[in-house]
């Protein structure tokens, strides 16, 4: 049975919408194997035939598996030819592809991108470029694979005020410390053993030092507080100085360390707003719902005024997964253009500052080895008081004439807990800071 749209023609009978893609790797060969395998399906979701008119590649030599004459190596060709509406970008990287979907947009087509570093440094000139010619720019897959994430941002959540969004978006370094936290091996040979198995990148640096997450934090800070904020906006750290004897102190305490990205809506006392966008590592209880996020996994909370608390989880990365987004975004495209409309365009109308990482509210925990002696709590704690620090908990245990301190702090700005850790780590007194981590998820 043919489904017949409000305007009487069946989907099958309507002027196909052309795609072009670009790049035609795991992603790309899956949006093409689900065009083509999906394609009855797709036709009636859309309200017409979505079809593949040409794919561009490095080196069409390299793919005898998809049809010849839809192959080119000519993306700059490709992205204006009048048989196309859509382009499909799966390159990844800044340049030549801005250019391209630049291109693209300036002649109409609309534009379906993974891209998350190109999104989060340029995406107020893509928007811009798709205003003008009033093209549709959508990037679902830009950020946490198959999760539906940003549709929920920019549309479901349009009416409500978000607040905080909170996640583990990168599934490389999740897997390395999900991996350490159940090994207790260090950072190294955890890394070694990832990219042995296949979970880590041959140069797995965009992800272990935190540039992927960052690109990410950019584009959700972006939707969800209606502000410019970039990737070059995120204060970054990686994993790479995360150490055994972090797992372990966190261990001890019932608690673990994710990498996490974090999106905050910051009120000052006088009331002016900024935003807070930061990816750093994070000791968090082992009873929060992010500690059970293991192995290549993403989950992001989200925290808005109405709506309450939104936890999204599934697949980060992946051909099968990330692809499916691909698929919602070109459906969302292709559906606009047989009813007419647009999707969603950009919304930065709040322009909020981002506030430094120094002046972001932060709360530490430091576990350090000191002498145990007479007055040597009393020297750890004028250090925090004079820097305005106030401390929430402290745990001792004694070992021979070393004792073992665990300090947990209130919220203090970023920068007095770091200057407190640094006058610390002078004290004659104090004989090893073990580990300084930043907290999350606990009574304030
Ligand atoms: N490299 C990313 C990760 C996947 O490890 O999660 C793509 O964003």
């Amino acid at each position: 049975m043919s489904t017949v749209s409000p305007k009487g023609l069946s989907p099958t009978d309507r002027a196909p919408i052309r795609v072009a893609m670009l790049g035609c790797g795991t992603v790309g060969s899956e949006v093409a194997r689900l065009l083509t395998e999906q394609a009855t399906e797709l036709a009636a979701r859309a309200g017409a035939p979505v079809e593949l008119v040409g794919i561009a590649v490095r080196r069409p030599d390299k793919h005898p598996e998809l049809p010849a004459e839809l192959l080119t190596d000519d993306a700059a060709a490709l992205v204006v030819r009048d048989d196309v509406d859509v382009v499909v970008e799966l390159v990844g990287g800044i340049d030549p592809v801005r250019s391209w979907l630049l291109a693209a947009l300036n002649a109409g087509k609309s534009v379906v991108t993974a891209n998350k570093a190109l999104l989060a440094e340029h995406s107020a000139e893509l928007f811009e470029a798709a205003d003008a010619s009033g093209a549709d720019l959508y990037f679902e897959a830009a950020v946490a694979g198959a999760i539906p994430l940003l549709r929920p941002l920019r549309e479901s959540l349009a009416g409500d005020r978000i607040t905080r969004v909170m996640g583990i978006v990168n599934g490389t370094t999740n897997y390395i410390l999900s991996a350490m936290d159940a090994t207790g091996a260090g950072y190294a040979e955890t890394l070694d053993e990832a990219s042995r198995l296949g979970y880590a990148e041959a140069d797995p640096t965009a992800d272990v030092d935190g540039y992927d997450a960052a690109s990410k934090a950019a584009i959700l800070a972006s939707l969800a507080f209606h502000s410019r904020v970039t990737a070059k906006d995120v204060h970054r750290e990686g994993i790479a100085d995360v150490t055994a004897s972090d797992l372990a102190a966190a261990r001890t305490l019932g608690r673990t360390v994710k990498l996490l990205a974090i999106c905050e809506r910051v009120t000052a006392d006088d009331g002016t707003e900024s935003v807070s966008a930061r990816v750093h590592p994070v000791m968090i209880p082992r009873s929060h719902q992010l500690a059970g996020v293991s192995g290549a996994f993403n989950a992001v909370y989200v925290e808005a005024d109405a709506a309450g608390e939104l936890m999204f989880y599934g697949q980060g990365a992946g051909g099968a997964p990330t692809a499916s987004a691909v698929l919602g975004d070109l459906v969302a495209v292709a559906r606009n253009q047989v009813h007419g409309g647009r999707g969603p365009r950009e919304s930065a109308h709040a322009a909020l500052p981002v506030r430094p990482m120094g002046q972001t509210p932060t709360r530490y925990h430091v576990s350090l080895d000191v002498a145990d002696r007479a007055g040597v709590l009393a020297q750890v704690a004028q250090a925090f008081a004079a820097h305005g620090v106030s401390i929430a908990a402290v745990r001792q245990r004694d070992a021979n004439d070393t004792a073992s301190l665990v300090v947990v702090t209130h919220l203090a700005p970023d920068a007095a807990l770091q200057s407190t850790v640094d006058e610390i780590a002078k004290l004659d007194v104090v004989h090893e800071v073990v580990s300084v981590m930043r907290v999350e998820g606990e009574d304030q």
